[in-house]
């Protein structure tokens, strides 16, 4: 039996992710009991009363509050879990850092590149860990794909596509949620799904270095729902109508840098493309890469699927491999091919890479950097669709798309 090391944890709003997040820091014991981690759930917060009493109810927190100030101040907690609407996460993330504690913030980190921007300072300032909740790079066929990107197998990559398509608004009675609010939530569908996107590309192809894009917003109000009440795949009847504040759909070609031989890097062109209110896929989050080689695609409909293409004659094109032990974490979940994994376990292995970052062992993660990088993309998207002129994006050091993923 591994040493035990328990690790406090706090947790900042009991929405849809506060609770994935909880269930994915109980999971950690279950399925790596080899690491000796005991996350200890030590207090959650939400405005919603309700919900911080589902907390200690239901999650297993020791102590609830309305007050997220109380997960700072508790001197027992180490990490914390930012689960709330984008426009606190800049303020929280700040104070949690200054508290001196870790913290996985839920993307978009910020609502904007600048705030983002001021989120990572602050780590820097405080020398504190951090994390961003980009799950679908931890999907054990992503891992396995972006190994063989990396390994050169598909060739010289020549270029990426993907569309995140959602249909969570496609109803035009769909809930206005906080996410259709630019205060609250910033950008709309650039942030929620295309960051998501962003991320991967970055992952398995390179950092994005310039891009153009063009947006539109379909549904121009929706019916009002109160704040910690209901997710944002709600219908509302009769609701009062409220206008949209940010887009429905973006689409961006995008260039980026792909590390290529003896520190050379070589362009790849990407089309990419977000939709939350897509009708036929329900949560069709996929990515294709072609090389000169061989390709790949992948959906998060289908996850535990992979369609890889490596063109040895004469089995050309594509041919459908299920996730397997070779694919990432896959057999920490699963015992065998065909038995598939769902998208908490993408949480959980997100969580195991944060606790064990914040314990000094380096596995990968995404964290502030990596947000910070798809925050500027997203940024320059919004730029380009304002002035139909293609846009540079800083590069930034340190992210697991540049230095540390290829170490
Ligand atoms: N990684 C992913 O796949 C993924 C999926 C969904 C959401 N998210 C992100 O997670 C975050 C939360 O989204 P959600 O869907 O869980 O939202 P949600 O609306 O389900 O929950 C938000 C919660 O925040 C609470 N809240 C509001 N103000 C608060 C305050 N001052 N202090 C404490 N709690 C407060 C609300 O009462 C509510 O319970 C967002 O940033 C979102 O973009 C990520």
């Amino acid at each position: 039996m591994a040493e035990q090391r328990t690790i406090g944890v706090g947790l900042i709003s009991v929405g849809w992710m506060g609770k994935v997040h909880s269930r994915a820091y109980t999971n950690i014991p279950v399925f790596y009991p080899e690491l000796g981690i005991r996350p200890r759930l030590i207090v959650a917060a939400d405005t919603a009363e309700d919900r911080a009493r589902y907390a200690v109810n239901v999650l297993g927190f020791e102590r609830g509050t309305t007050d997220y100030h109380e997960v700072l101040n508790d001197p027992e907690v180490d990490v914390v879990s930012i689960c709330a609407p984008n426009f606190l996460h800049a303020q929280i993330a700040k104070d949690v850092a200054e508290a001196g504690k870790a913290f996985w913030v839920e993307k978009p980190a910020g609502r904007s590149a600048d705030e983002t921007q001021a989120i990572s300072d602050a780590s820097d300032r405080a020398g504190v860990v951090s994390a961003v909740g980009f799950n679908y790079r931890n999907a054990p066929a992503i891992e396995y794909a972006r190994q063989l990107v990396a390994d050169g197998k598909l060739g010289r990559i020549t270029n990426v596509r993907g569309a995140f398509f959602a249909d969570y608004s496609a109803d035009p009675r769909g809930a206005l949620s906080w996410r259709f609010m630019r205060d609250l939530a910033g950008t709309g569908v650039l942030g929620d799904l295309m960051g998501h996107l962003i991320d991967l590309t970055h992952y398995v192809v390179g950092p994005i270095r310039s891009v153009t894009a063009a947006t539109s917003t379909v549904y121009s109000e929706r019916p009002e729902m109160p704040m910690g009440s209901g997710t944002h795949f709600a219908v509302v009847e009769d609701g009062d109508m409220k206008p949209v504040e940010n887009e429905d759909y973006a689409s961006m070609i995008v260039r980026c840098e792909q590390p290529a031989s003896e520190g050379s890097t070589a362009q790849v062109i990407g089309v990419l493309e977000a939709s939350r209110v897509a009708n036929g896929p329900r949560a069709s989050y996929g990515i294709e890469v072609y090389g000169t080689q061989g390709s790949f695609r992948w959906d998060f409909e289908r996850m535990n699927e992979l369609q890889l293409a490596l063109n040895t004659a004469p089995h050309v094109g594509y041919t459908t491999i299920m996730a397997d032990k070779e694919f990432g974490d896959f057999s920490v979940f699963q015992p065998g091919a065909g038995t598939p994994m769902g998208y908490d376990d993408l949480k959980t292995i997100e969580a195991k890479k944060f606790l064990l970052a914040y314990l000094g062992v380096e596995s990968l993660h995404a964290d502030i950097k990596d947000g910070v990088a798809a925050s500027r993309v997203v940024s320059a998207a919004e730029e380009s669709a304002e002035t139909g002129a293609w846009q540079p994006v800083d590069e930034i050091a340190g992210t697991s798309a540049q230095g540390r993923s290829r170490q």
